[in-house]
């Protein structure tokens, strides 16, 4: 019969396409030349027309298990390409985890952020708060609240950039103590240490920069002594420096505090015999510090016969250029990565590397 036999034909034809078939667009190409719309397999049944009745439910009946059969070996053969093409795709993407990473680019503290937070940390220790002010301060805060009024001729020592005549950009961080007293009502304890950037008129050289950083300390409470005072900075001196350091006060005049002294440390190079870090004195000069000024407490709404205090001011650049033997305050500044990428992985926190 010739329908039988065209129906053989494309029946193995179309087994033939579909292994042949490398992808599945080849296979989908196959699918459609023999069991679309206009495919061979549905043409067969264009033959039903011709057939007499009772034959008709038979070769209808083999030209659907033809049918079933291509789109069963199809299927077979869509499970297999898929798994080649995974396989494939599995190979290229493989892994080689013996090959070098990439290194990242790892970043450091900064040499005046490691001094600050270390400095922080004992402070912390010692059951202070950090407070931070404002680094564009009025007149009032940064000069008059601390004794100098107007006129003053101690204004001198910190020639400043003013803004408009009554705000500035701070000289200093005792400002952070003025306000902060002020803001406590005239009620102790205060034990704060604010950090932050200042700023002076000031030519740059070697050790000097118009915008550097300063930690101010204060200390306001009932009975509070000059002996806290030195026990204080003799503990900081230890913690910076090393704990065979001494302190020594010399007496020295600050507008804010009364007596006010400058304090200076054993030189950690030489243990004070004399050496180019301490100039040959065996001693470093370190901050300034004294007992907070009647006048201080006063305008800030603290009775002075009740409350005493101490404040102190370090400069963390002047620190950390000791600790670290850096010779120019403008290195901090710059942010040359050569001298930045020195203090990776420096985390001798407290202990000096002269
Ligand atoms: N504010 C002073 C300065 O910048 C330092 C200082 C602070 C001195 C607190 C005494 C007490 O020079």
């Amino acid at each position: 019969m010739v329908q039988t036999d065209e129906m053989t034909t494309i029946k193995q034809d179309a087994l033939e396409a579909v292994e042949k078939a490398q992808d599945a667009q080849a296979l989908q190409a196959v699918k459609v030349q023999y069991l679309g719309k206009k495919g061979l397999v549905t043409g067969l049944m264009k033959h039903m027309k011709d057939l007499p009745k009772e034959e008709k439910p038979a070769y209808g009946q083999k030209v659907n298990e033809v049918r079933q059969a291509i789109e069963a070996a199809i299927e077979t053969r869509q499970v297999t390409l898929n798994e080649a093409a995974l396989n494939e795709q599995l190979a290229q993407e493989s892994i080689d985890v013996t090959l070098p990473g990439r290194a990242v680019a790892n970043g450091a503290a900064h040499p005046l952020t490691r001094t600050i937070e270390e400095i922080e940390d004992l402070f912390l220790g010692l059951g202070y708060e950090i407070v931070t002010g404002y680094e564009v301060e009025q007149d009032y805060y940064n000069f008059e609240a601390l004794n100098l009024p107007k006129s003053h001729p101690a204004r001198d020592m910190q020639d400043s950039f003013y803004i408009t005549e009554d705000i500035l950009m701070r000289t200093h961080t005792s400002p952070v103590q003025a306000r902060t007293l002020e803001q406590r009502n005239g009620k102790g304890p205060v034990k704060i240490i604010c950090p932050g950037k200042v700023y002076r008129r000031d030519s740059d050289d070697a050790t000097h920069s118009h915008q550097f950083t300063q930690i101010e300390g204060l200390v306001v409470d009932e009975n509070i002594k000059m002996s806290d005072l030195k026990g204080t900075l003799e503990l900081l001196a230890k913690s910076l420096f090393g704990a065979d350091r001494e302190i020594r006060l010399r007496p020295s005049y600050f507008p804010f505090t009364e007596p006010s002294v400058e304090v200076d440390v054993s030189c950690f190079k030489c243990k004070g015999k004399g050496c180019n870090v301490c100039k040959q004195t065996g001693w470093i000069e370190i901050l300034g510090a004294g007992m907070v000024h009647p006048n201080v407490l006063e305008m800030a709404g603290f009775d002075s016969k009740k409350y005493s205090g101490f404040a102190f001011g370090m400069g963390p650049d002047r620190i950390a250029m000791l600790k670290y033997g850096i010779e120019d305050i403008r290195h901090f500044y710059t942010n040359d990565v050569r001298f930045l990428n020195q203090f990776k992985g420096v985390e001798d926190r407290g202990e000096t590397t002269c």
